[in-house]
Order: structure tokens, then sequence, then C-alpha cells
């Protein structure tokens, strides 16, 4: 465990102590004393007042590349990612976030594997050039997976900004452009296996 998250755990343990202590020290005195129960709403916004936060991304319709499994595999590369916001906003343990982060890397590979197939399957012209793009991809995730094993914790928000930005990018741009020509050969099923 690094200094940093060392600290930061000793934080949460103080900060959840002087918690039970303020709720303690309300039921004991009285209840109608307000000061322990500002203090506890004081305490219990602390986590909210780091102003460190990472925005959940919520899945749109815009993103719908009109495919349905394909747009699934979406939505759960964006879950994978809100995973991260969650950890890094309440989680104290690495190795969720650790485990969060190989699920986000053998996920997007799976996925990028499906959607290489579906081109293949439709002599997609633009397949080469789509797969460079993954291949950057892959490369990135893993950079910012040795960044995470490097720096901890701190480097979290901007790995999961960056992924983010790049997926959603992806989707808008490359993948409706496959799913468009898809779309013109007339099949409008696609074999998800
Ligand atoms: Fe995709
Ligand atoms: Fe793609």
């Amino acid at each position: 465990m690094s200094i940093n998250s060392r600290n930061k755990s000793l934080s949460f343990i103080i900060i959840v102590s002087l918690l039970v202590s303020a709720i303690i020290l309300g039921l004991w005195s009285s209840l109608t004393n307000p000061v322990p129960w500002i203090l506890i709403v004081a305490l219990a916004l602390m986590p909210l007042l780091r102003q460190k936060h990472i925005e959940q991304i919520k899945w749109s319709d815009d993103y719908s590349i009109g495919i349905e499994y394909i747009d699934q595999d979406h939505k759960k590369l964006l879950h994978l990612l809100n995973q991260f916001s969650i950890a890094y906003d309440y989680a104290q343990c690495e190795e969720f976030e650790r485990e969060a982060l190989e699920e986000l890397v053998s996920y997007t590979k799976y996925h990028f594997k499906r959607e290489e197939k579906l081109m293949a399957d439709y002599d997609y012209p633009g397949l080469a050039e789509h797969q460079e793009e993954h291949q950057a991809m892959i490369d990135k995730v893993e950079e910012y997976a040795h960044i995470y094993n490097e720096q901890g914790h701190d480097s979290l928000k901007q790995v999961t900004n960056l992924i983010t930005f790049w997926l959603i990018n992806h989707i808008n741009e490359s993948d409706k452009e496959y799913s468009r020509y898809l779309q013109q050969l007339g099949a409008d099923e696609f074999d998800n296996n």
C-alpha cells in the first residue's frame, strides 16, 4: 500500500471515528441539542466537499450504433468506467480499483474482437484502419494500467477521463461508420457470436 493510500485510509478511519463519536455524543447529551447533529451532517458531507470527483457517464440513445449486442457491449464498457468513479470517490481499497482496471482491459479486448469479427464477416473495407484504432486503444489502456501501478489511486481520475473521452468519440465516429456500412448492405440482424 502506497504512503498516499495509507494517509487516505488513516483520514477515512479518523472521519468514521469522529462520526461515530458525534452520534454517541448526540444520543448521550440530548436529542434536542443541535451541535452534535450539525457536526454529523458536516462530517458526512466531507467526502463530497473534497471536489475530487469523477463524473458518472450515463448511457444515451445518441450513442446507439443500431446493433443491439454491440450497444450492450458499449453499455458494459461505460458501466466498467463508472466503477472507477465509485472506486475513486469512496473505496479505500486498491484491490477493488485494480480488479476494476483489469476487468476493463479484458472486456475492452473481448469487445474489440467481437466488432472486428462482425466487420470481417461483412467484408467491411475500413476493417484494417478500425483495427489500428482498437490496437491504439488497447495500448493506451495498458499504458494507463501501468501508470496506475506506479502512481496508484491518484492517477484514476485522469485515466478514467481519457478512456471515457476516447470511447465516446470512437463510438460516435468509427463504430457508427461501420454500422452504417453494414446497414446499407441491407442486413438488419447481426449474429452476435
Ligand atoms: Fe465499439
Ligand atoms: Fe470499434
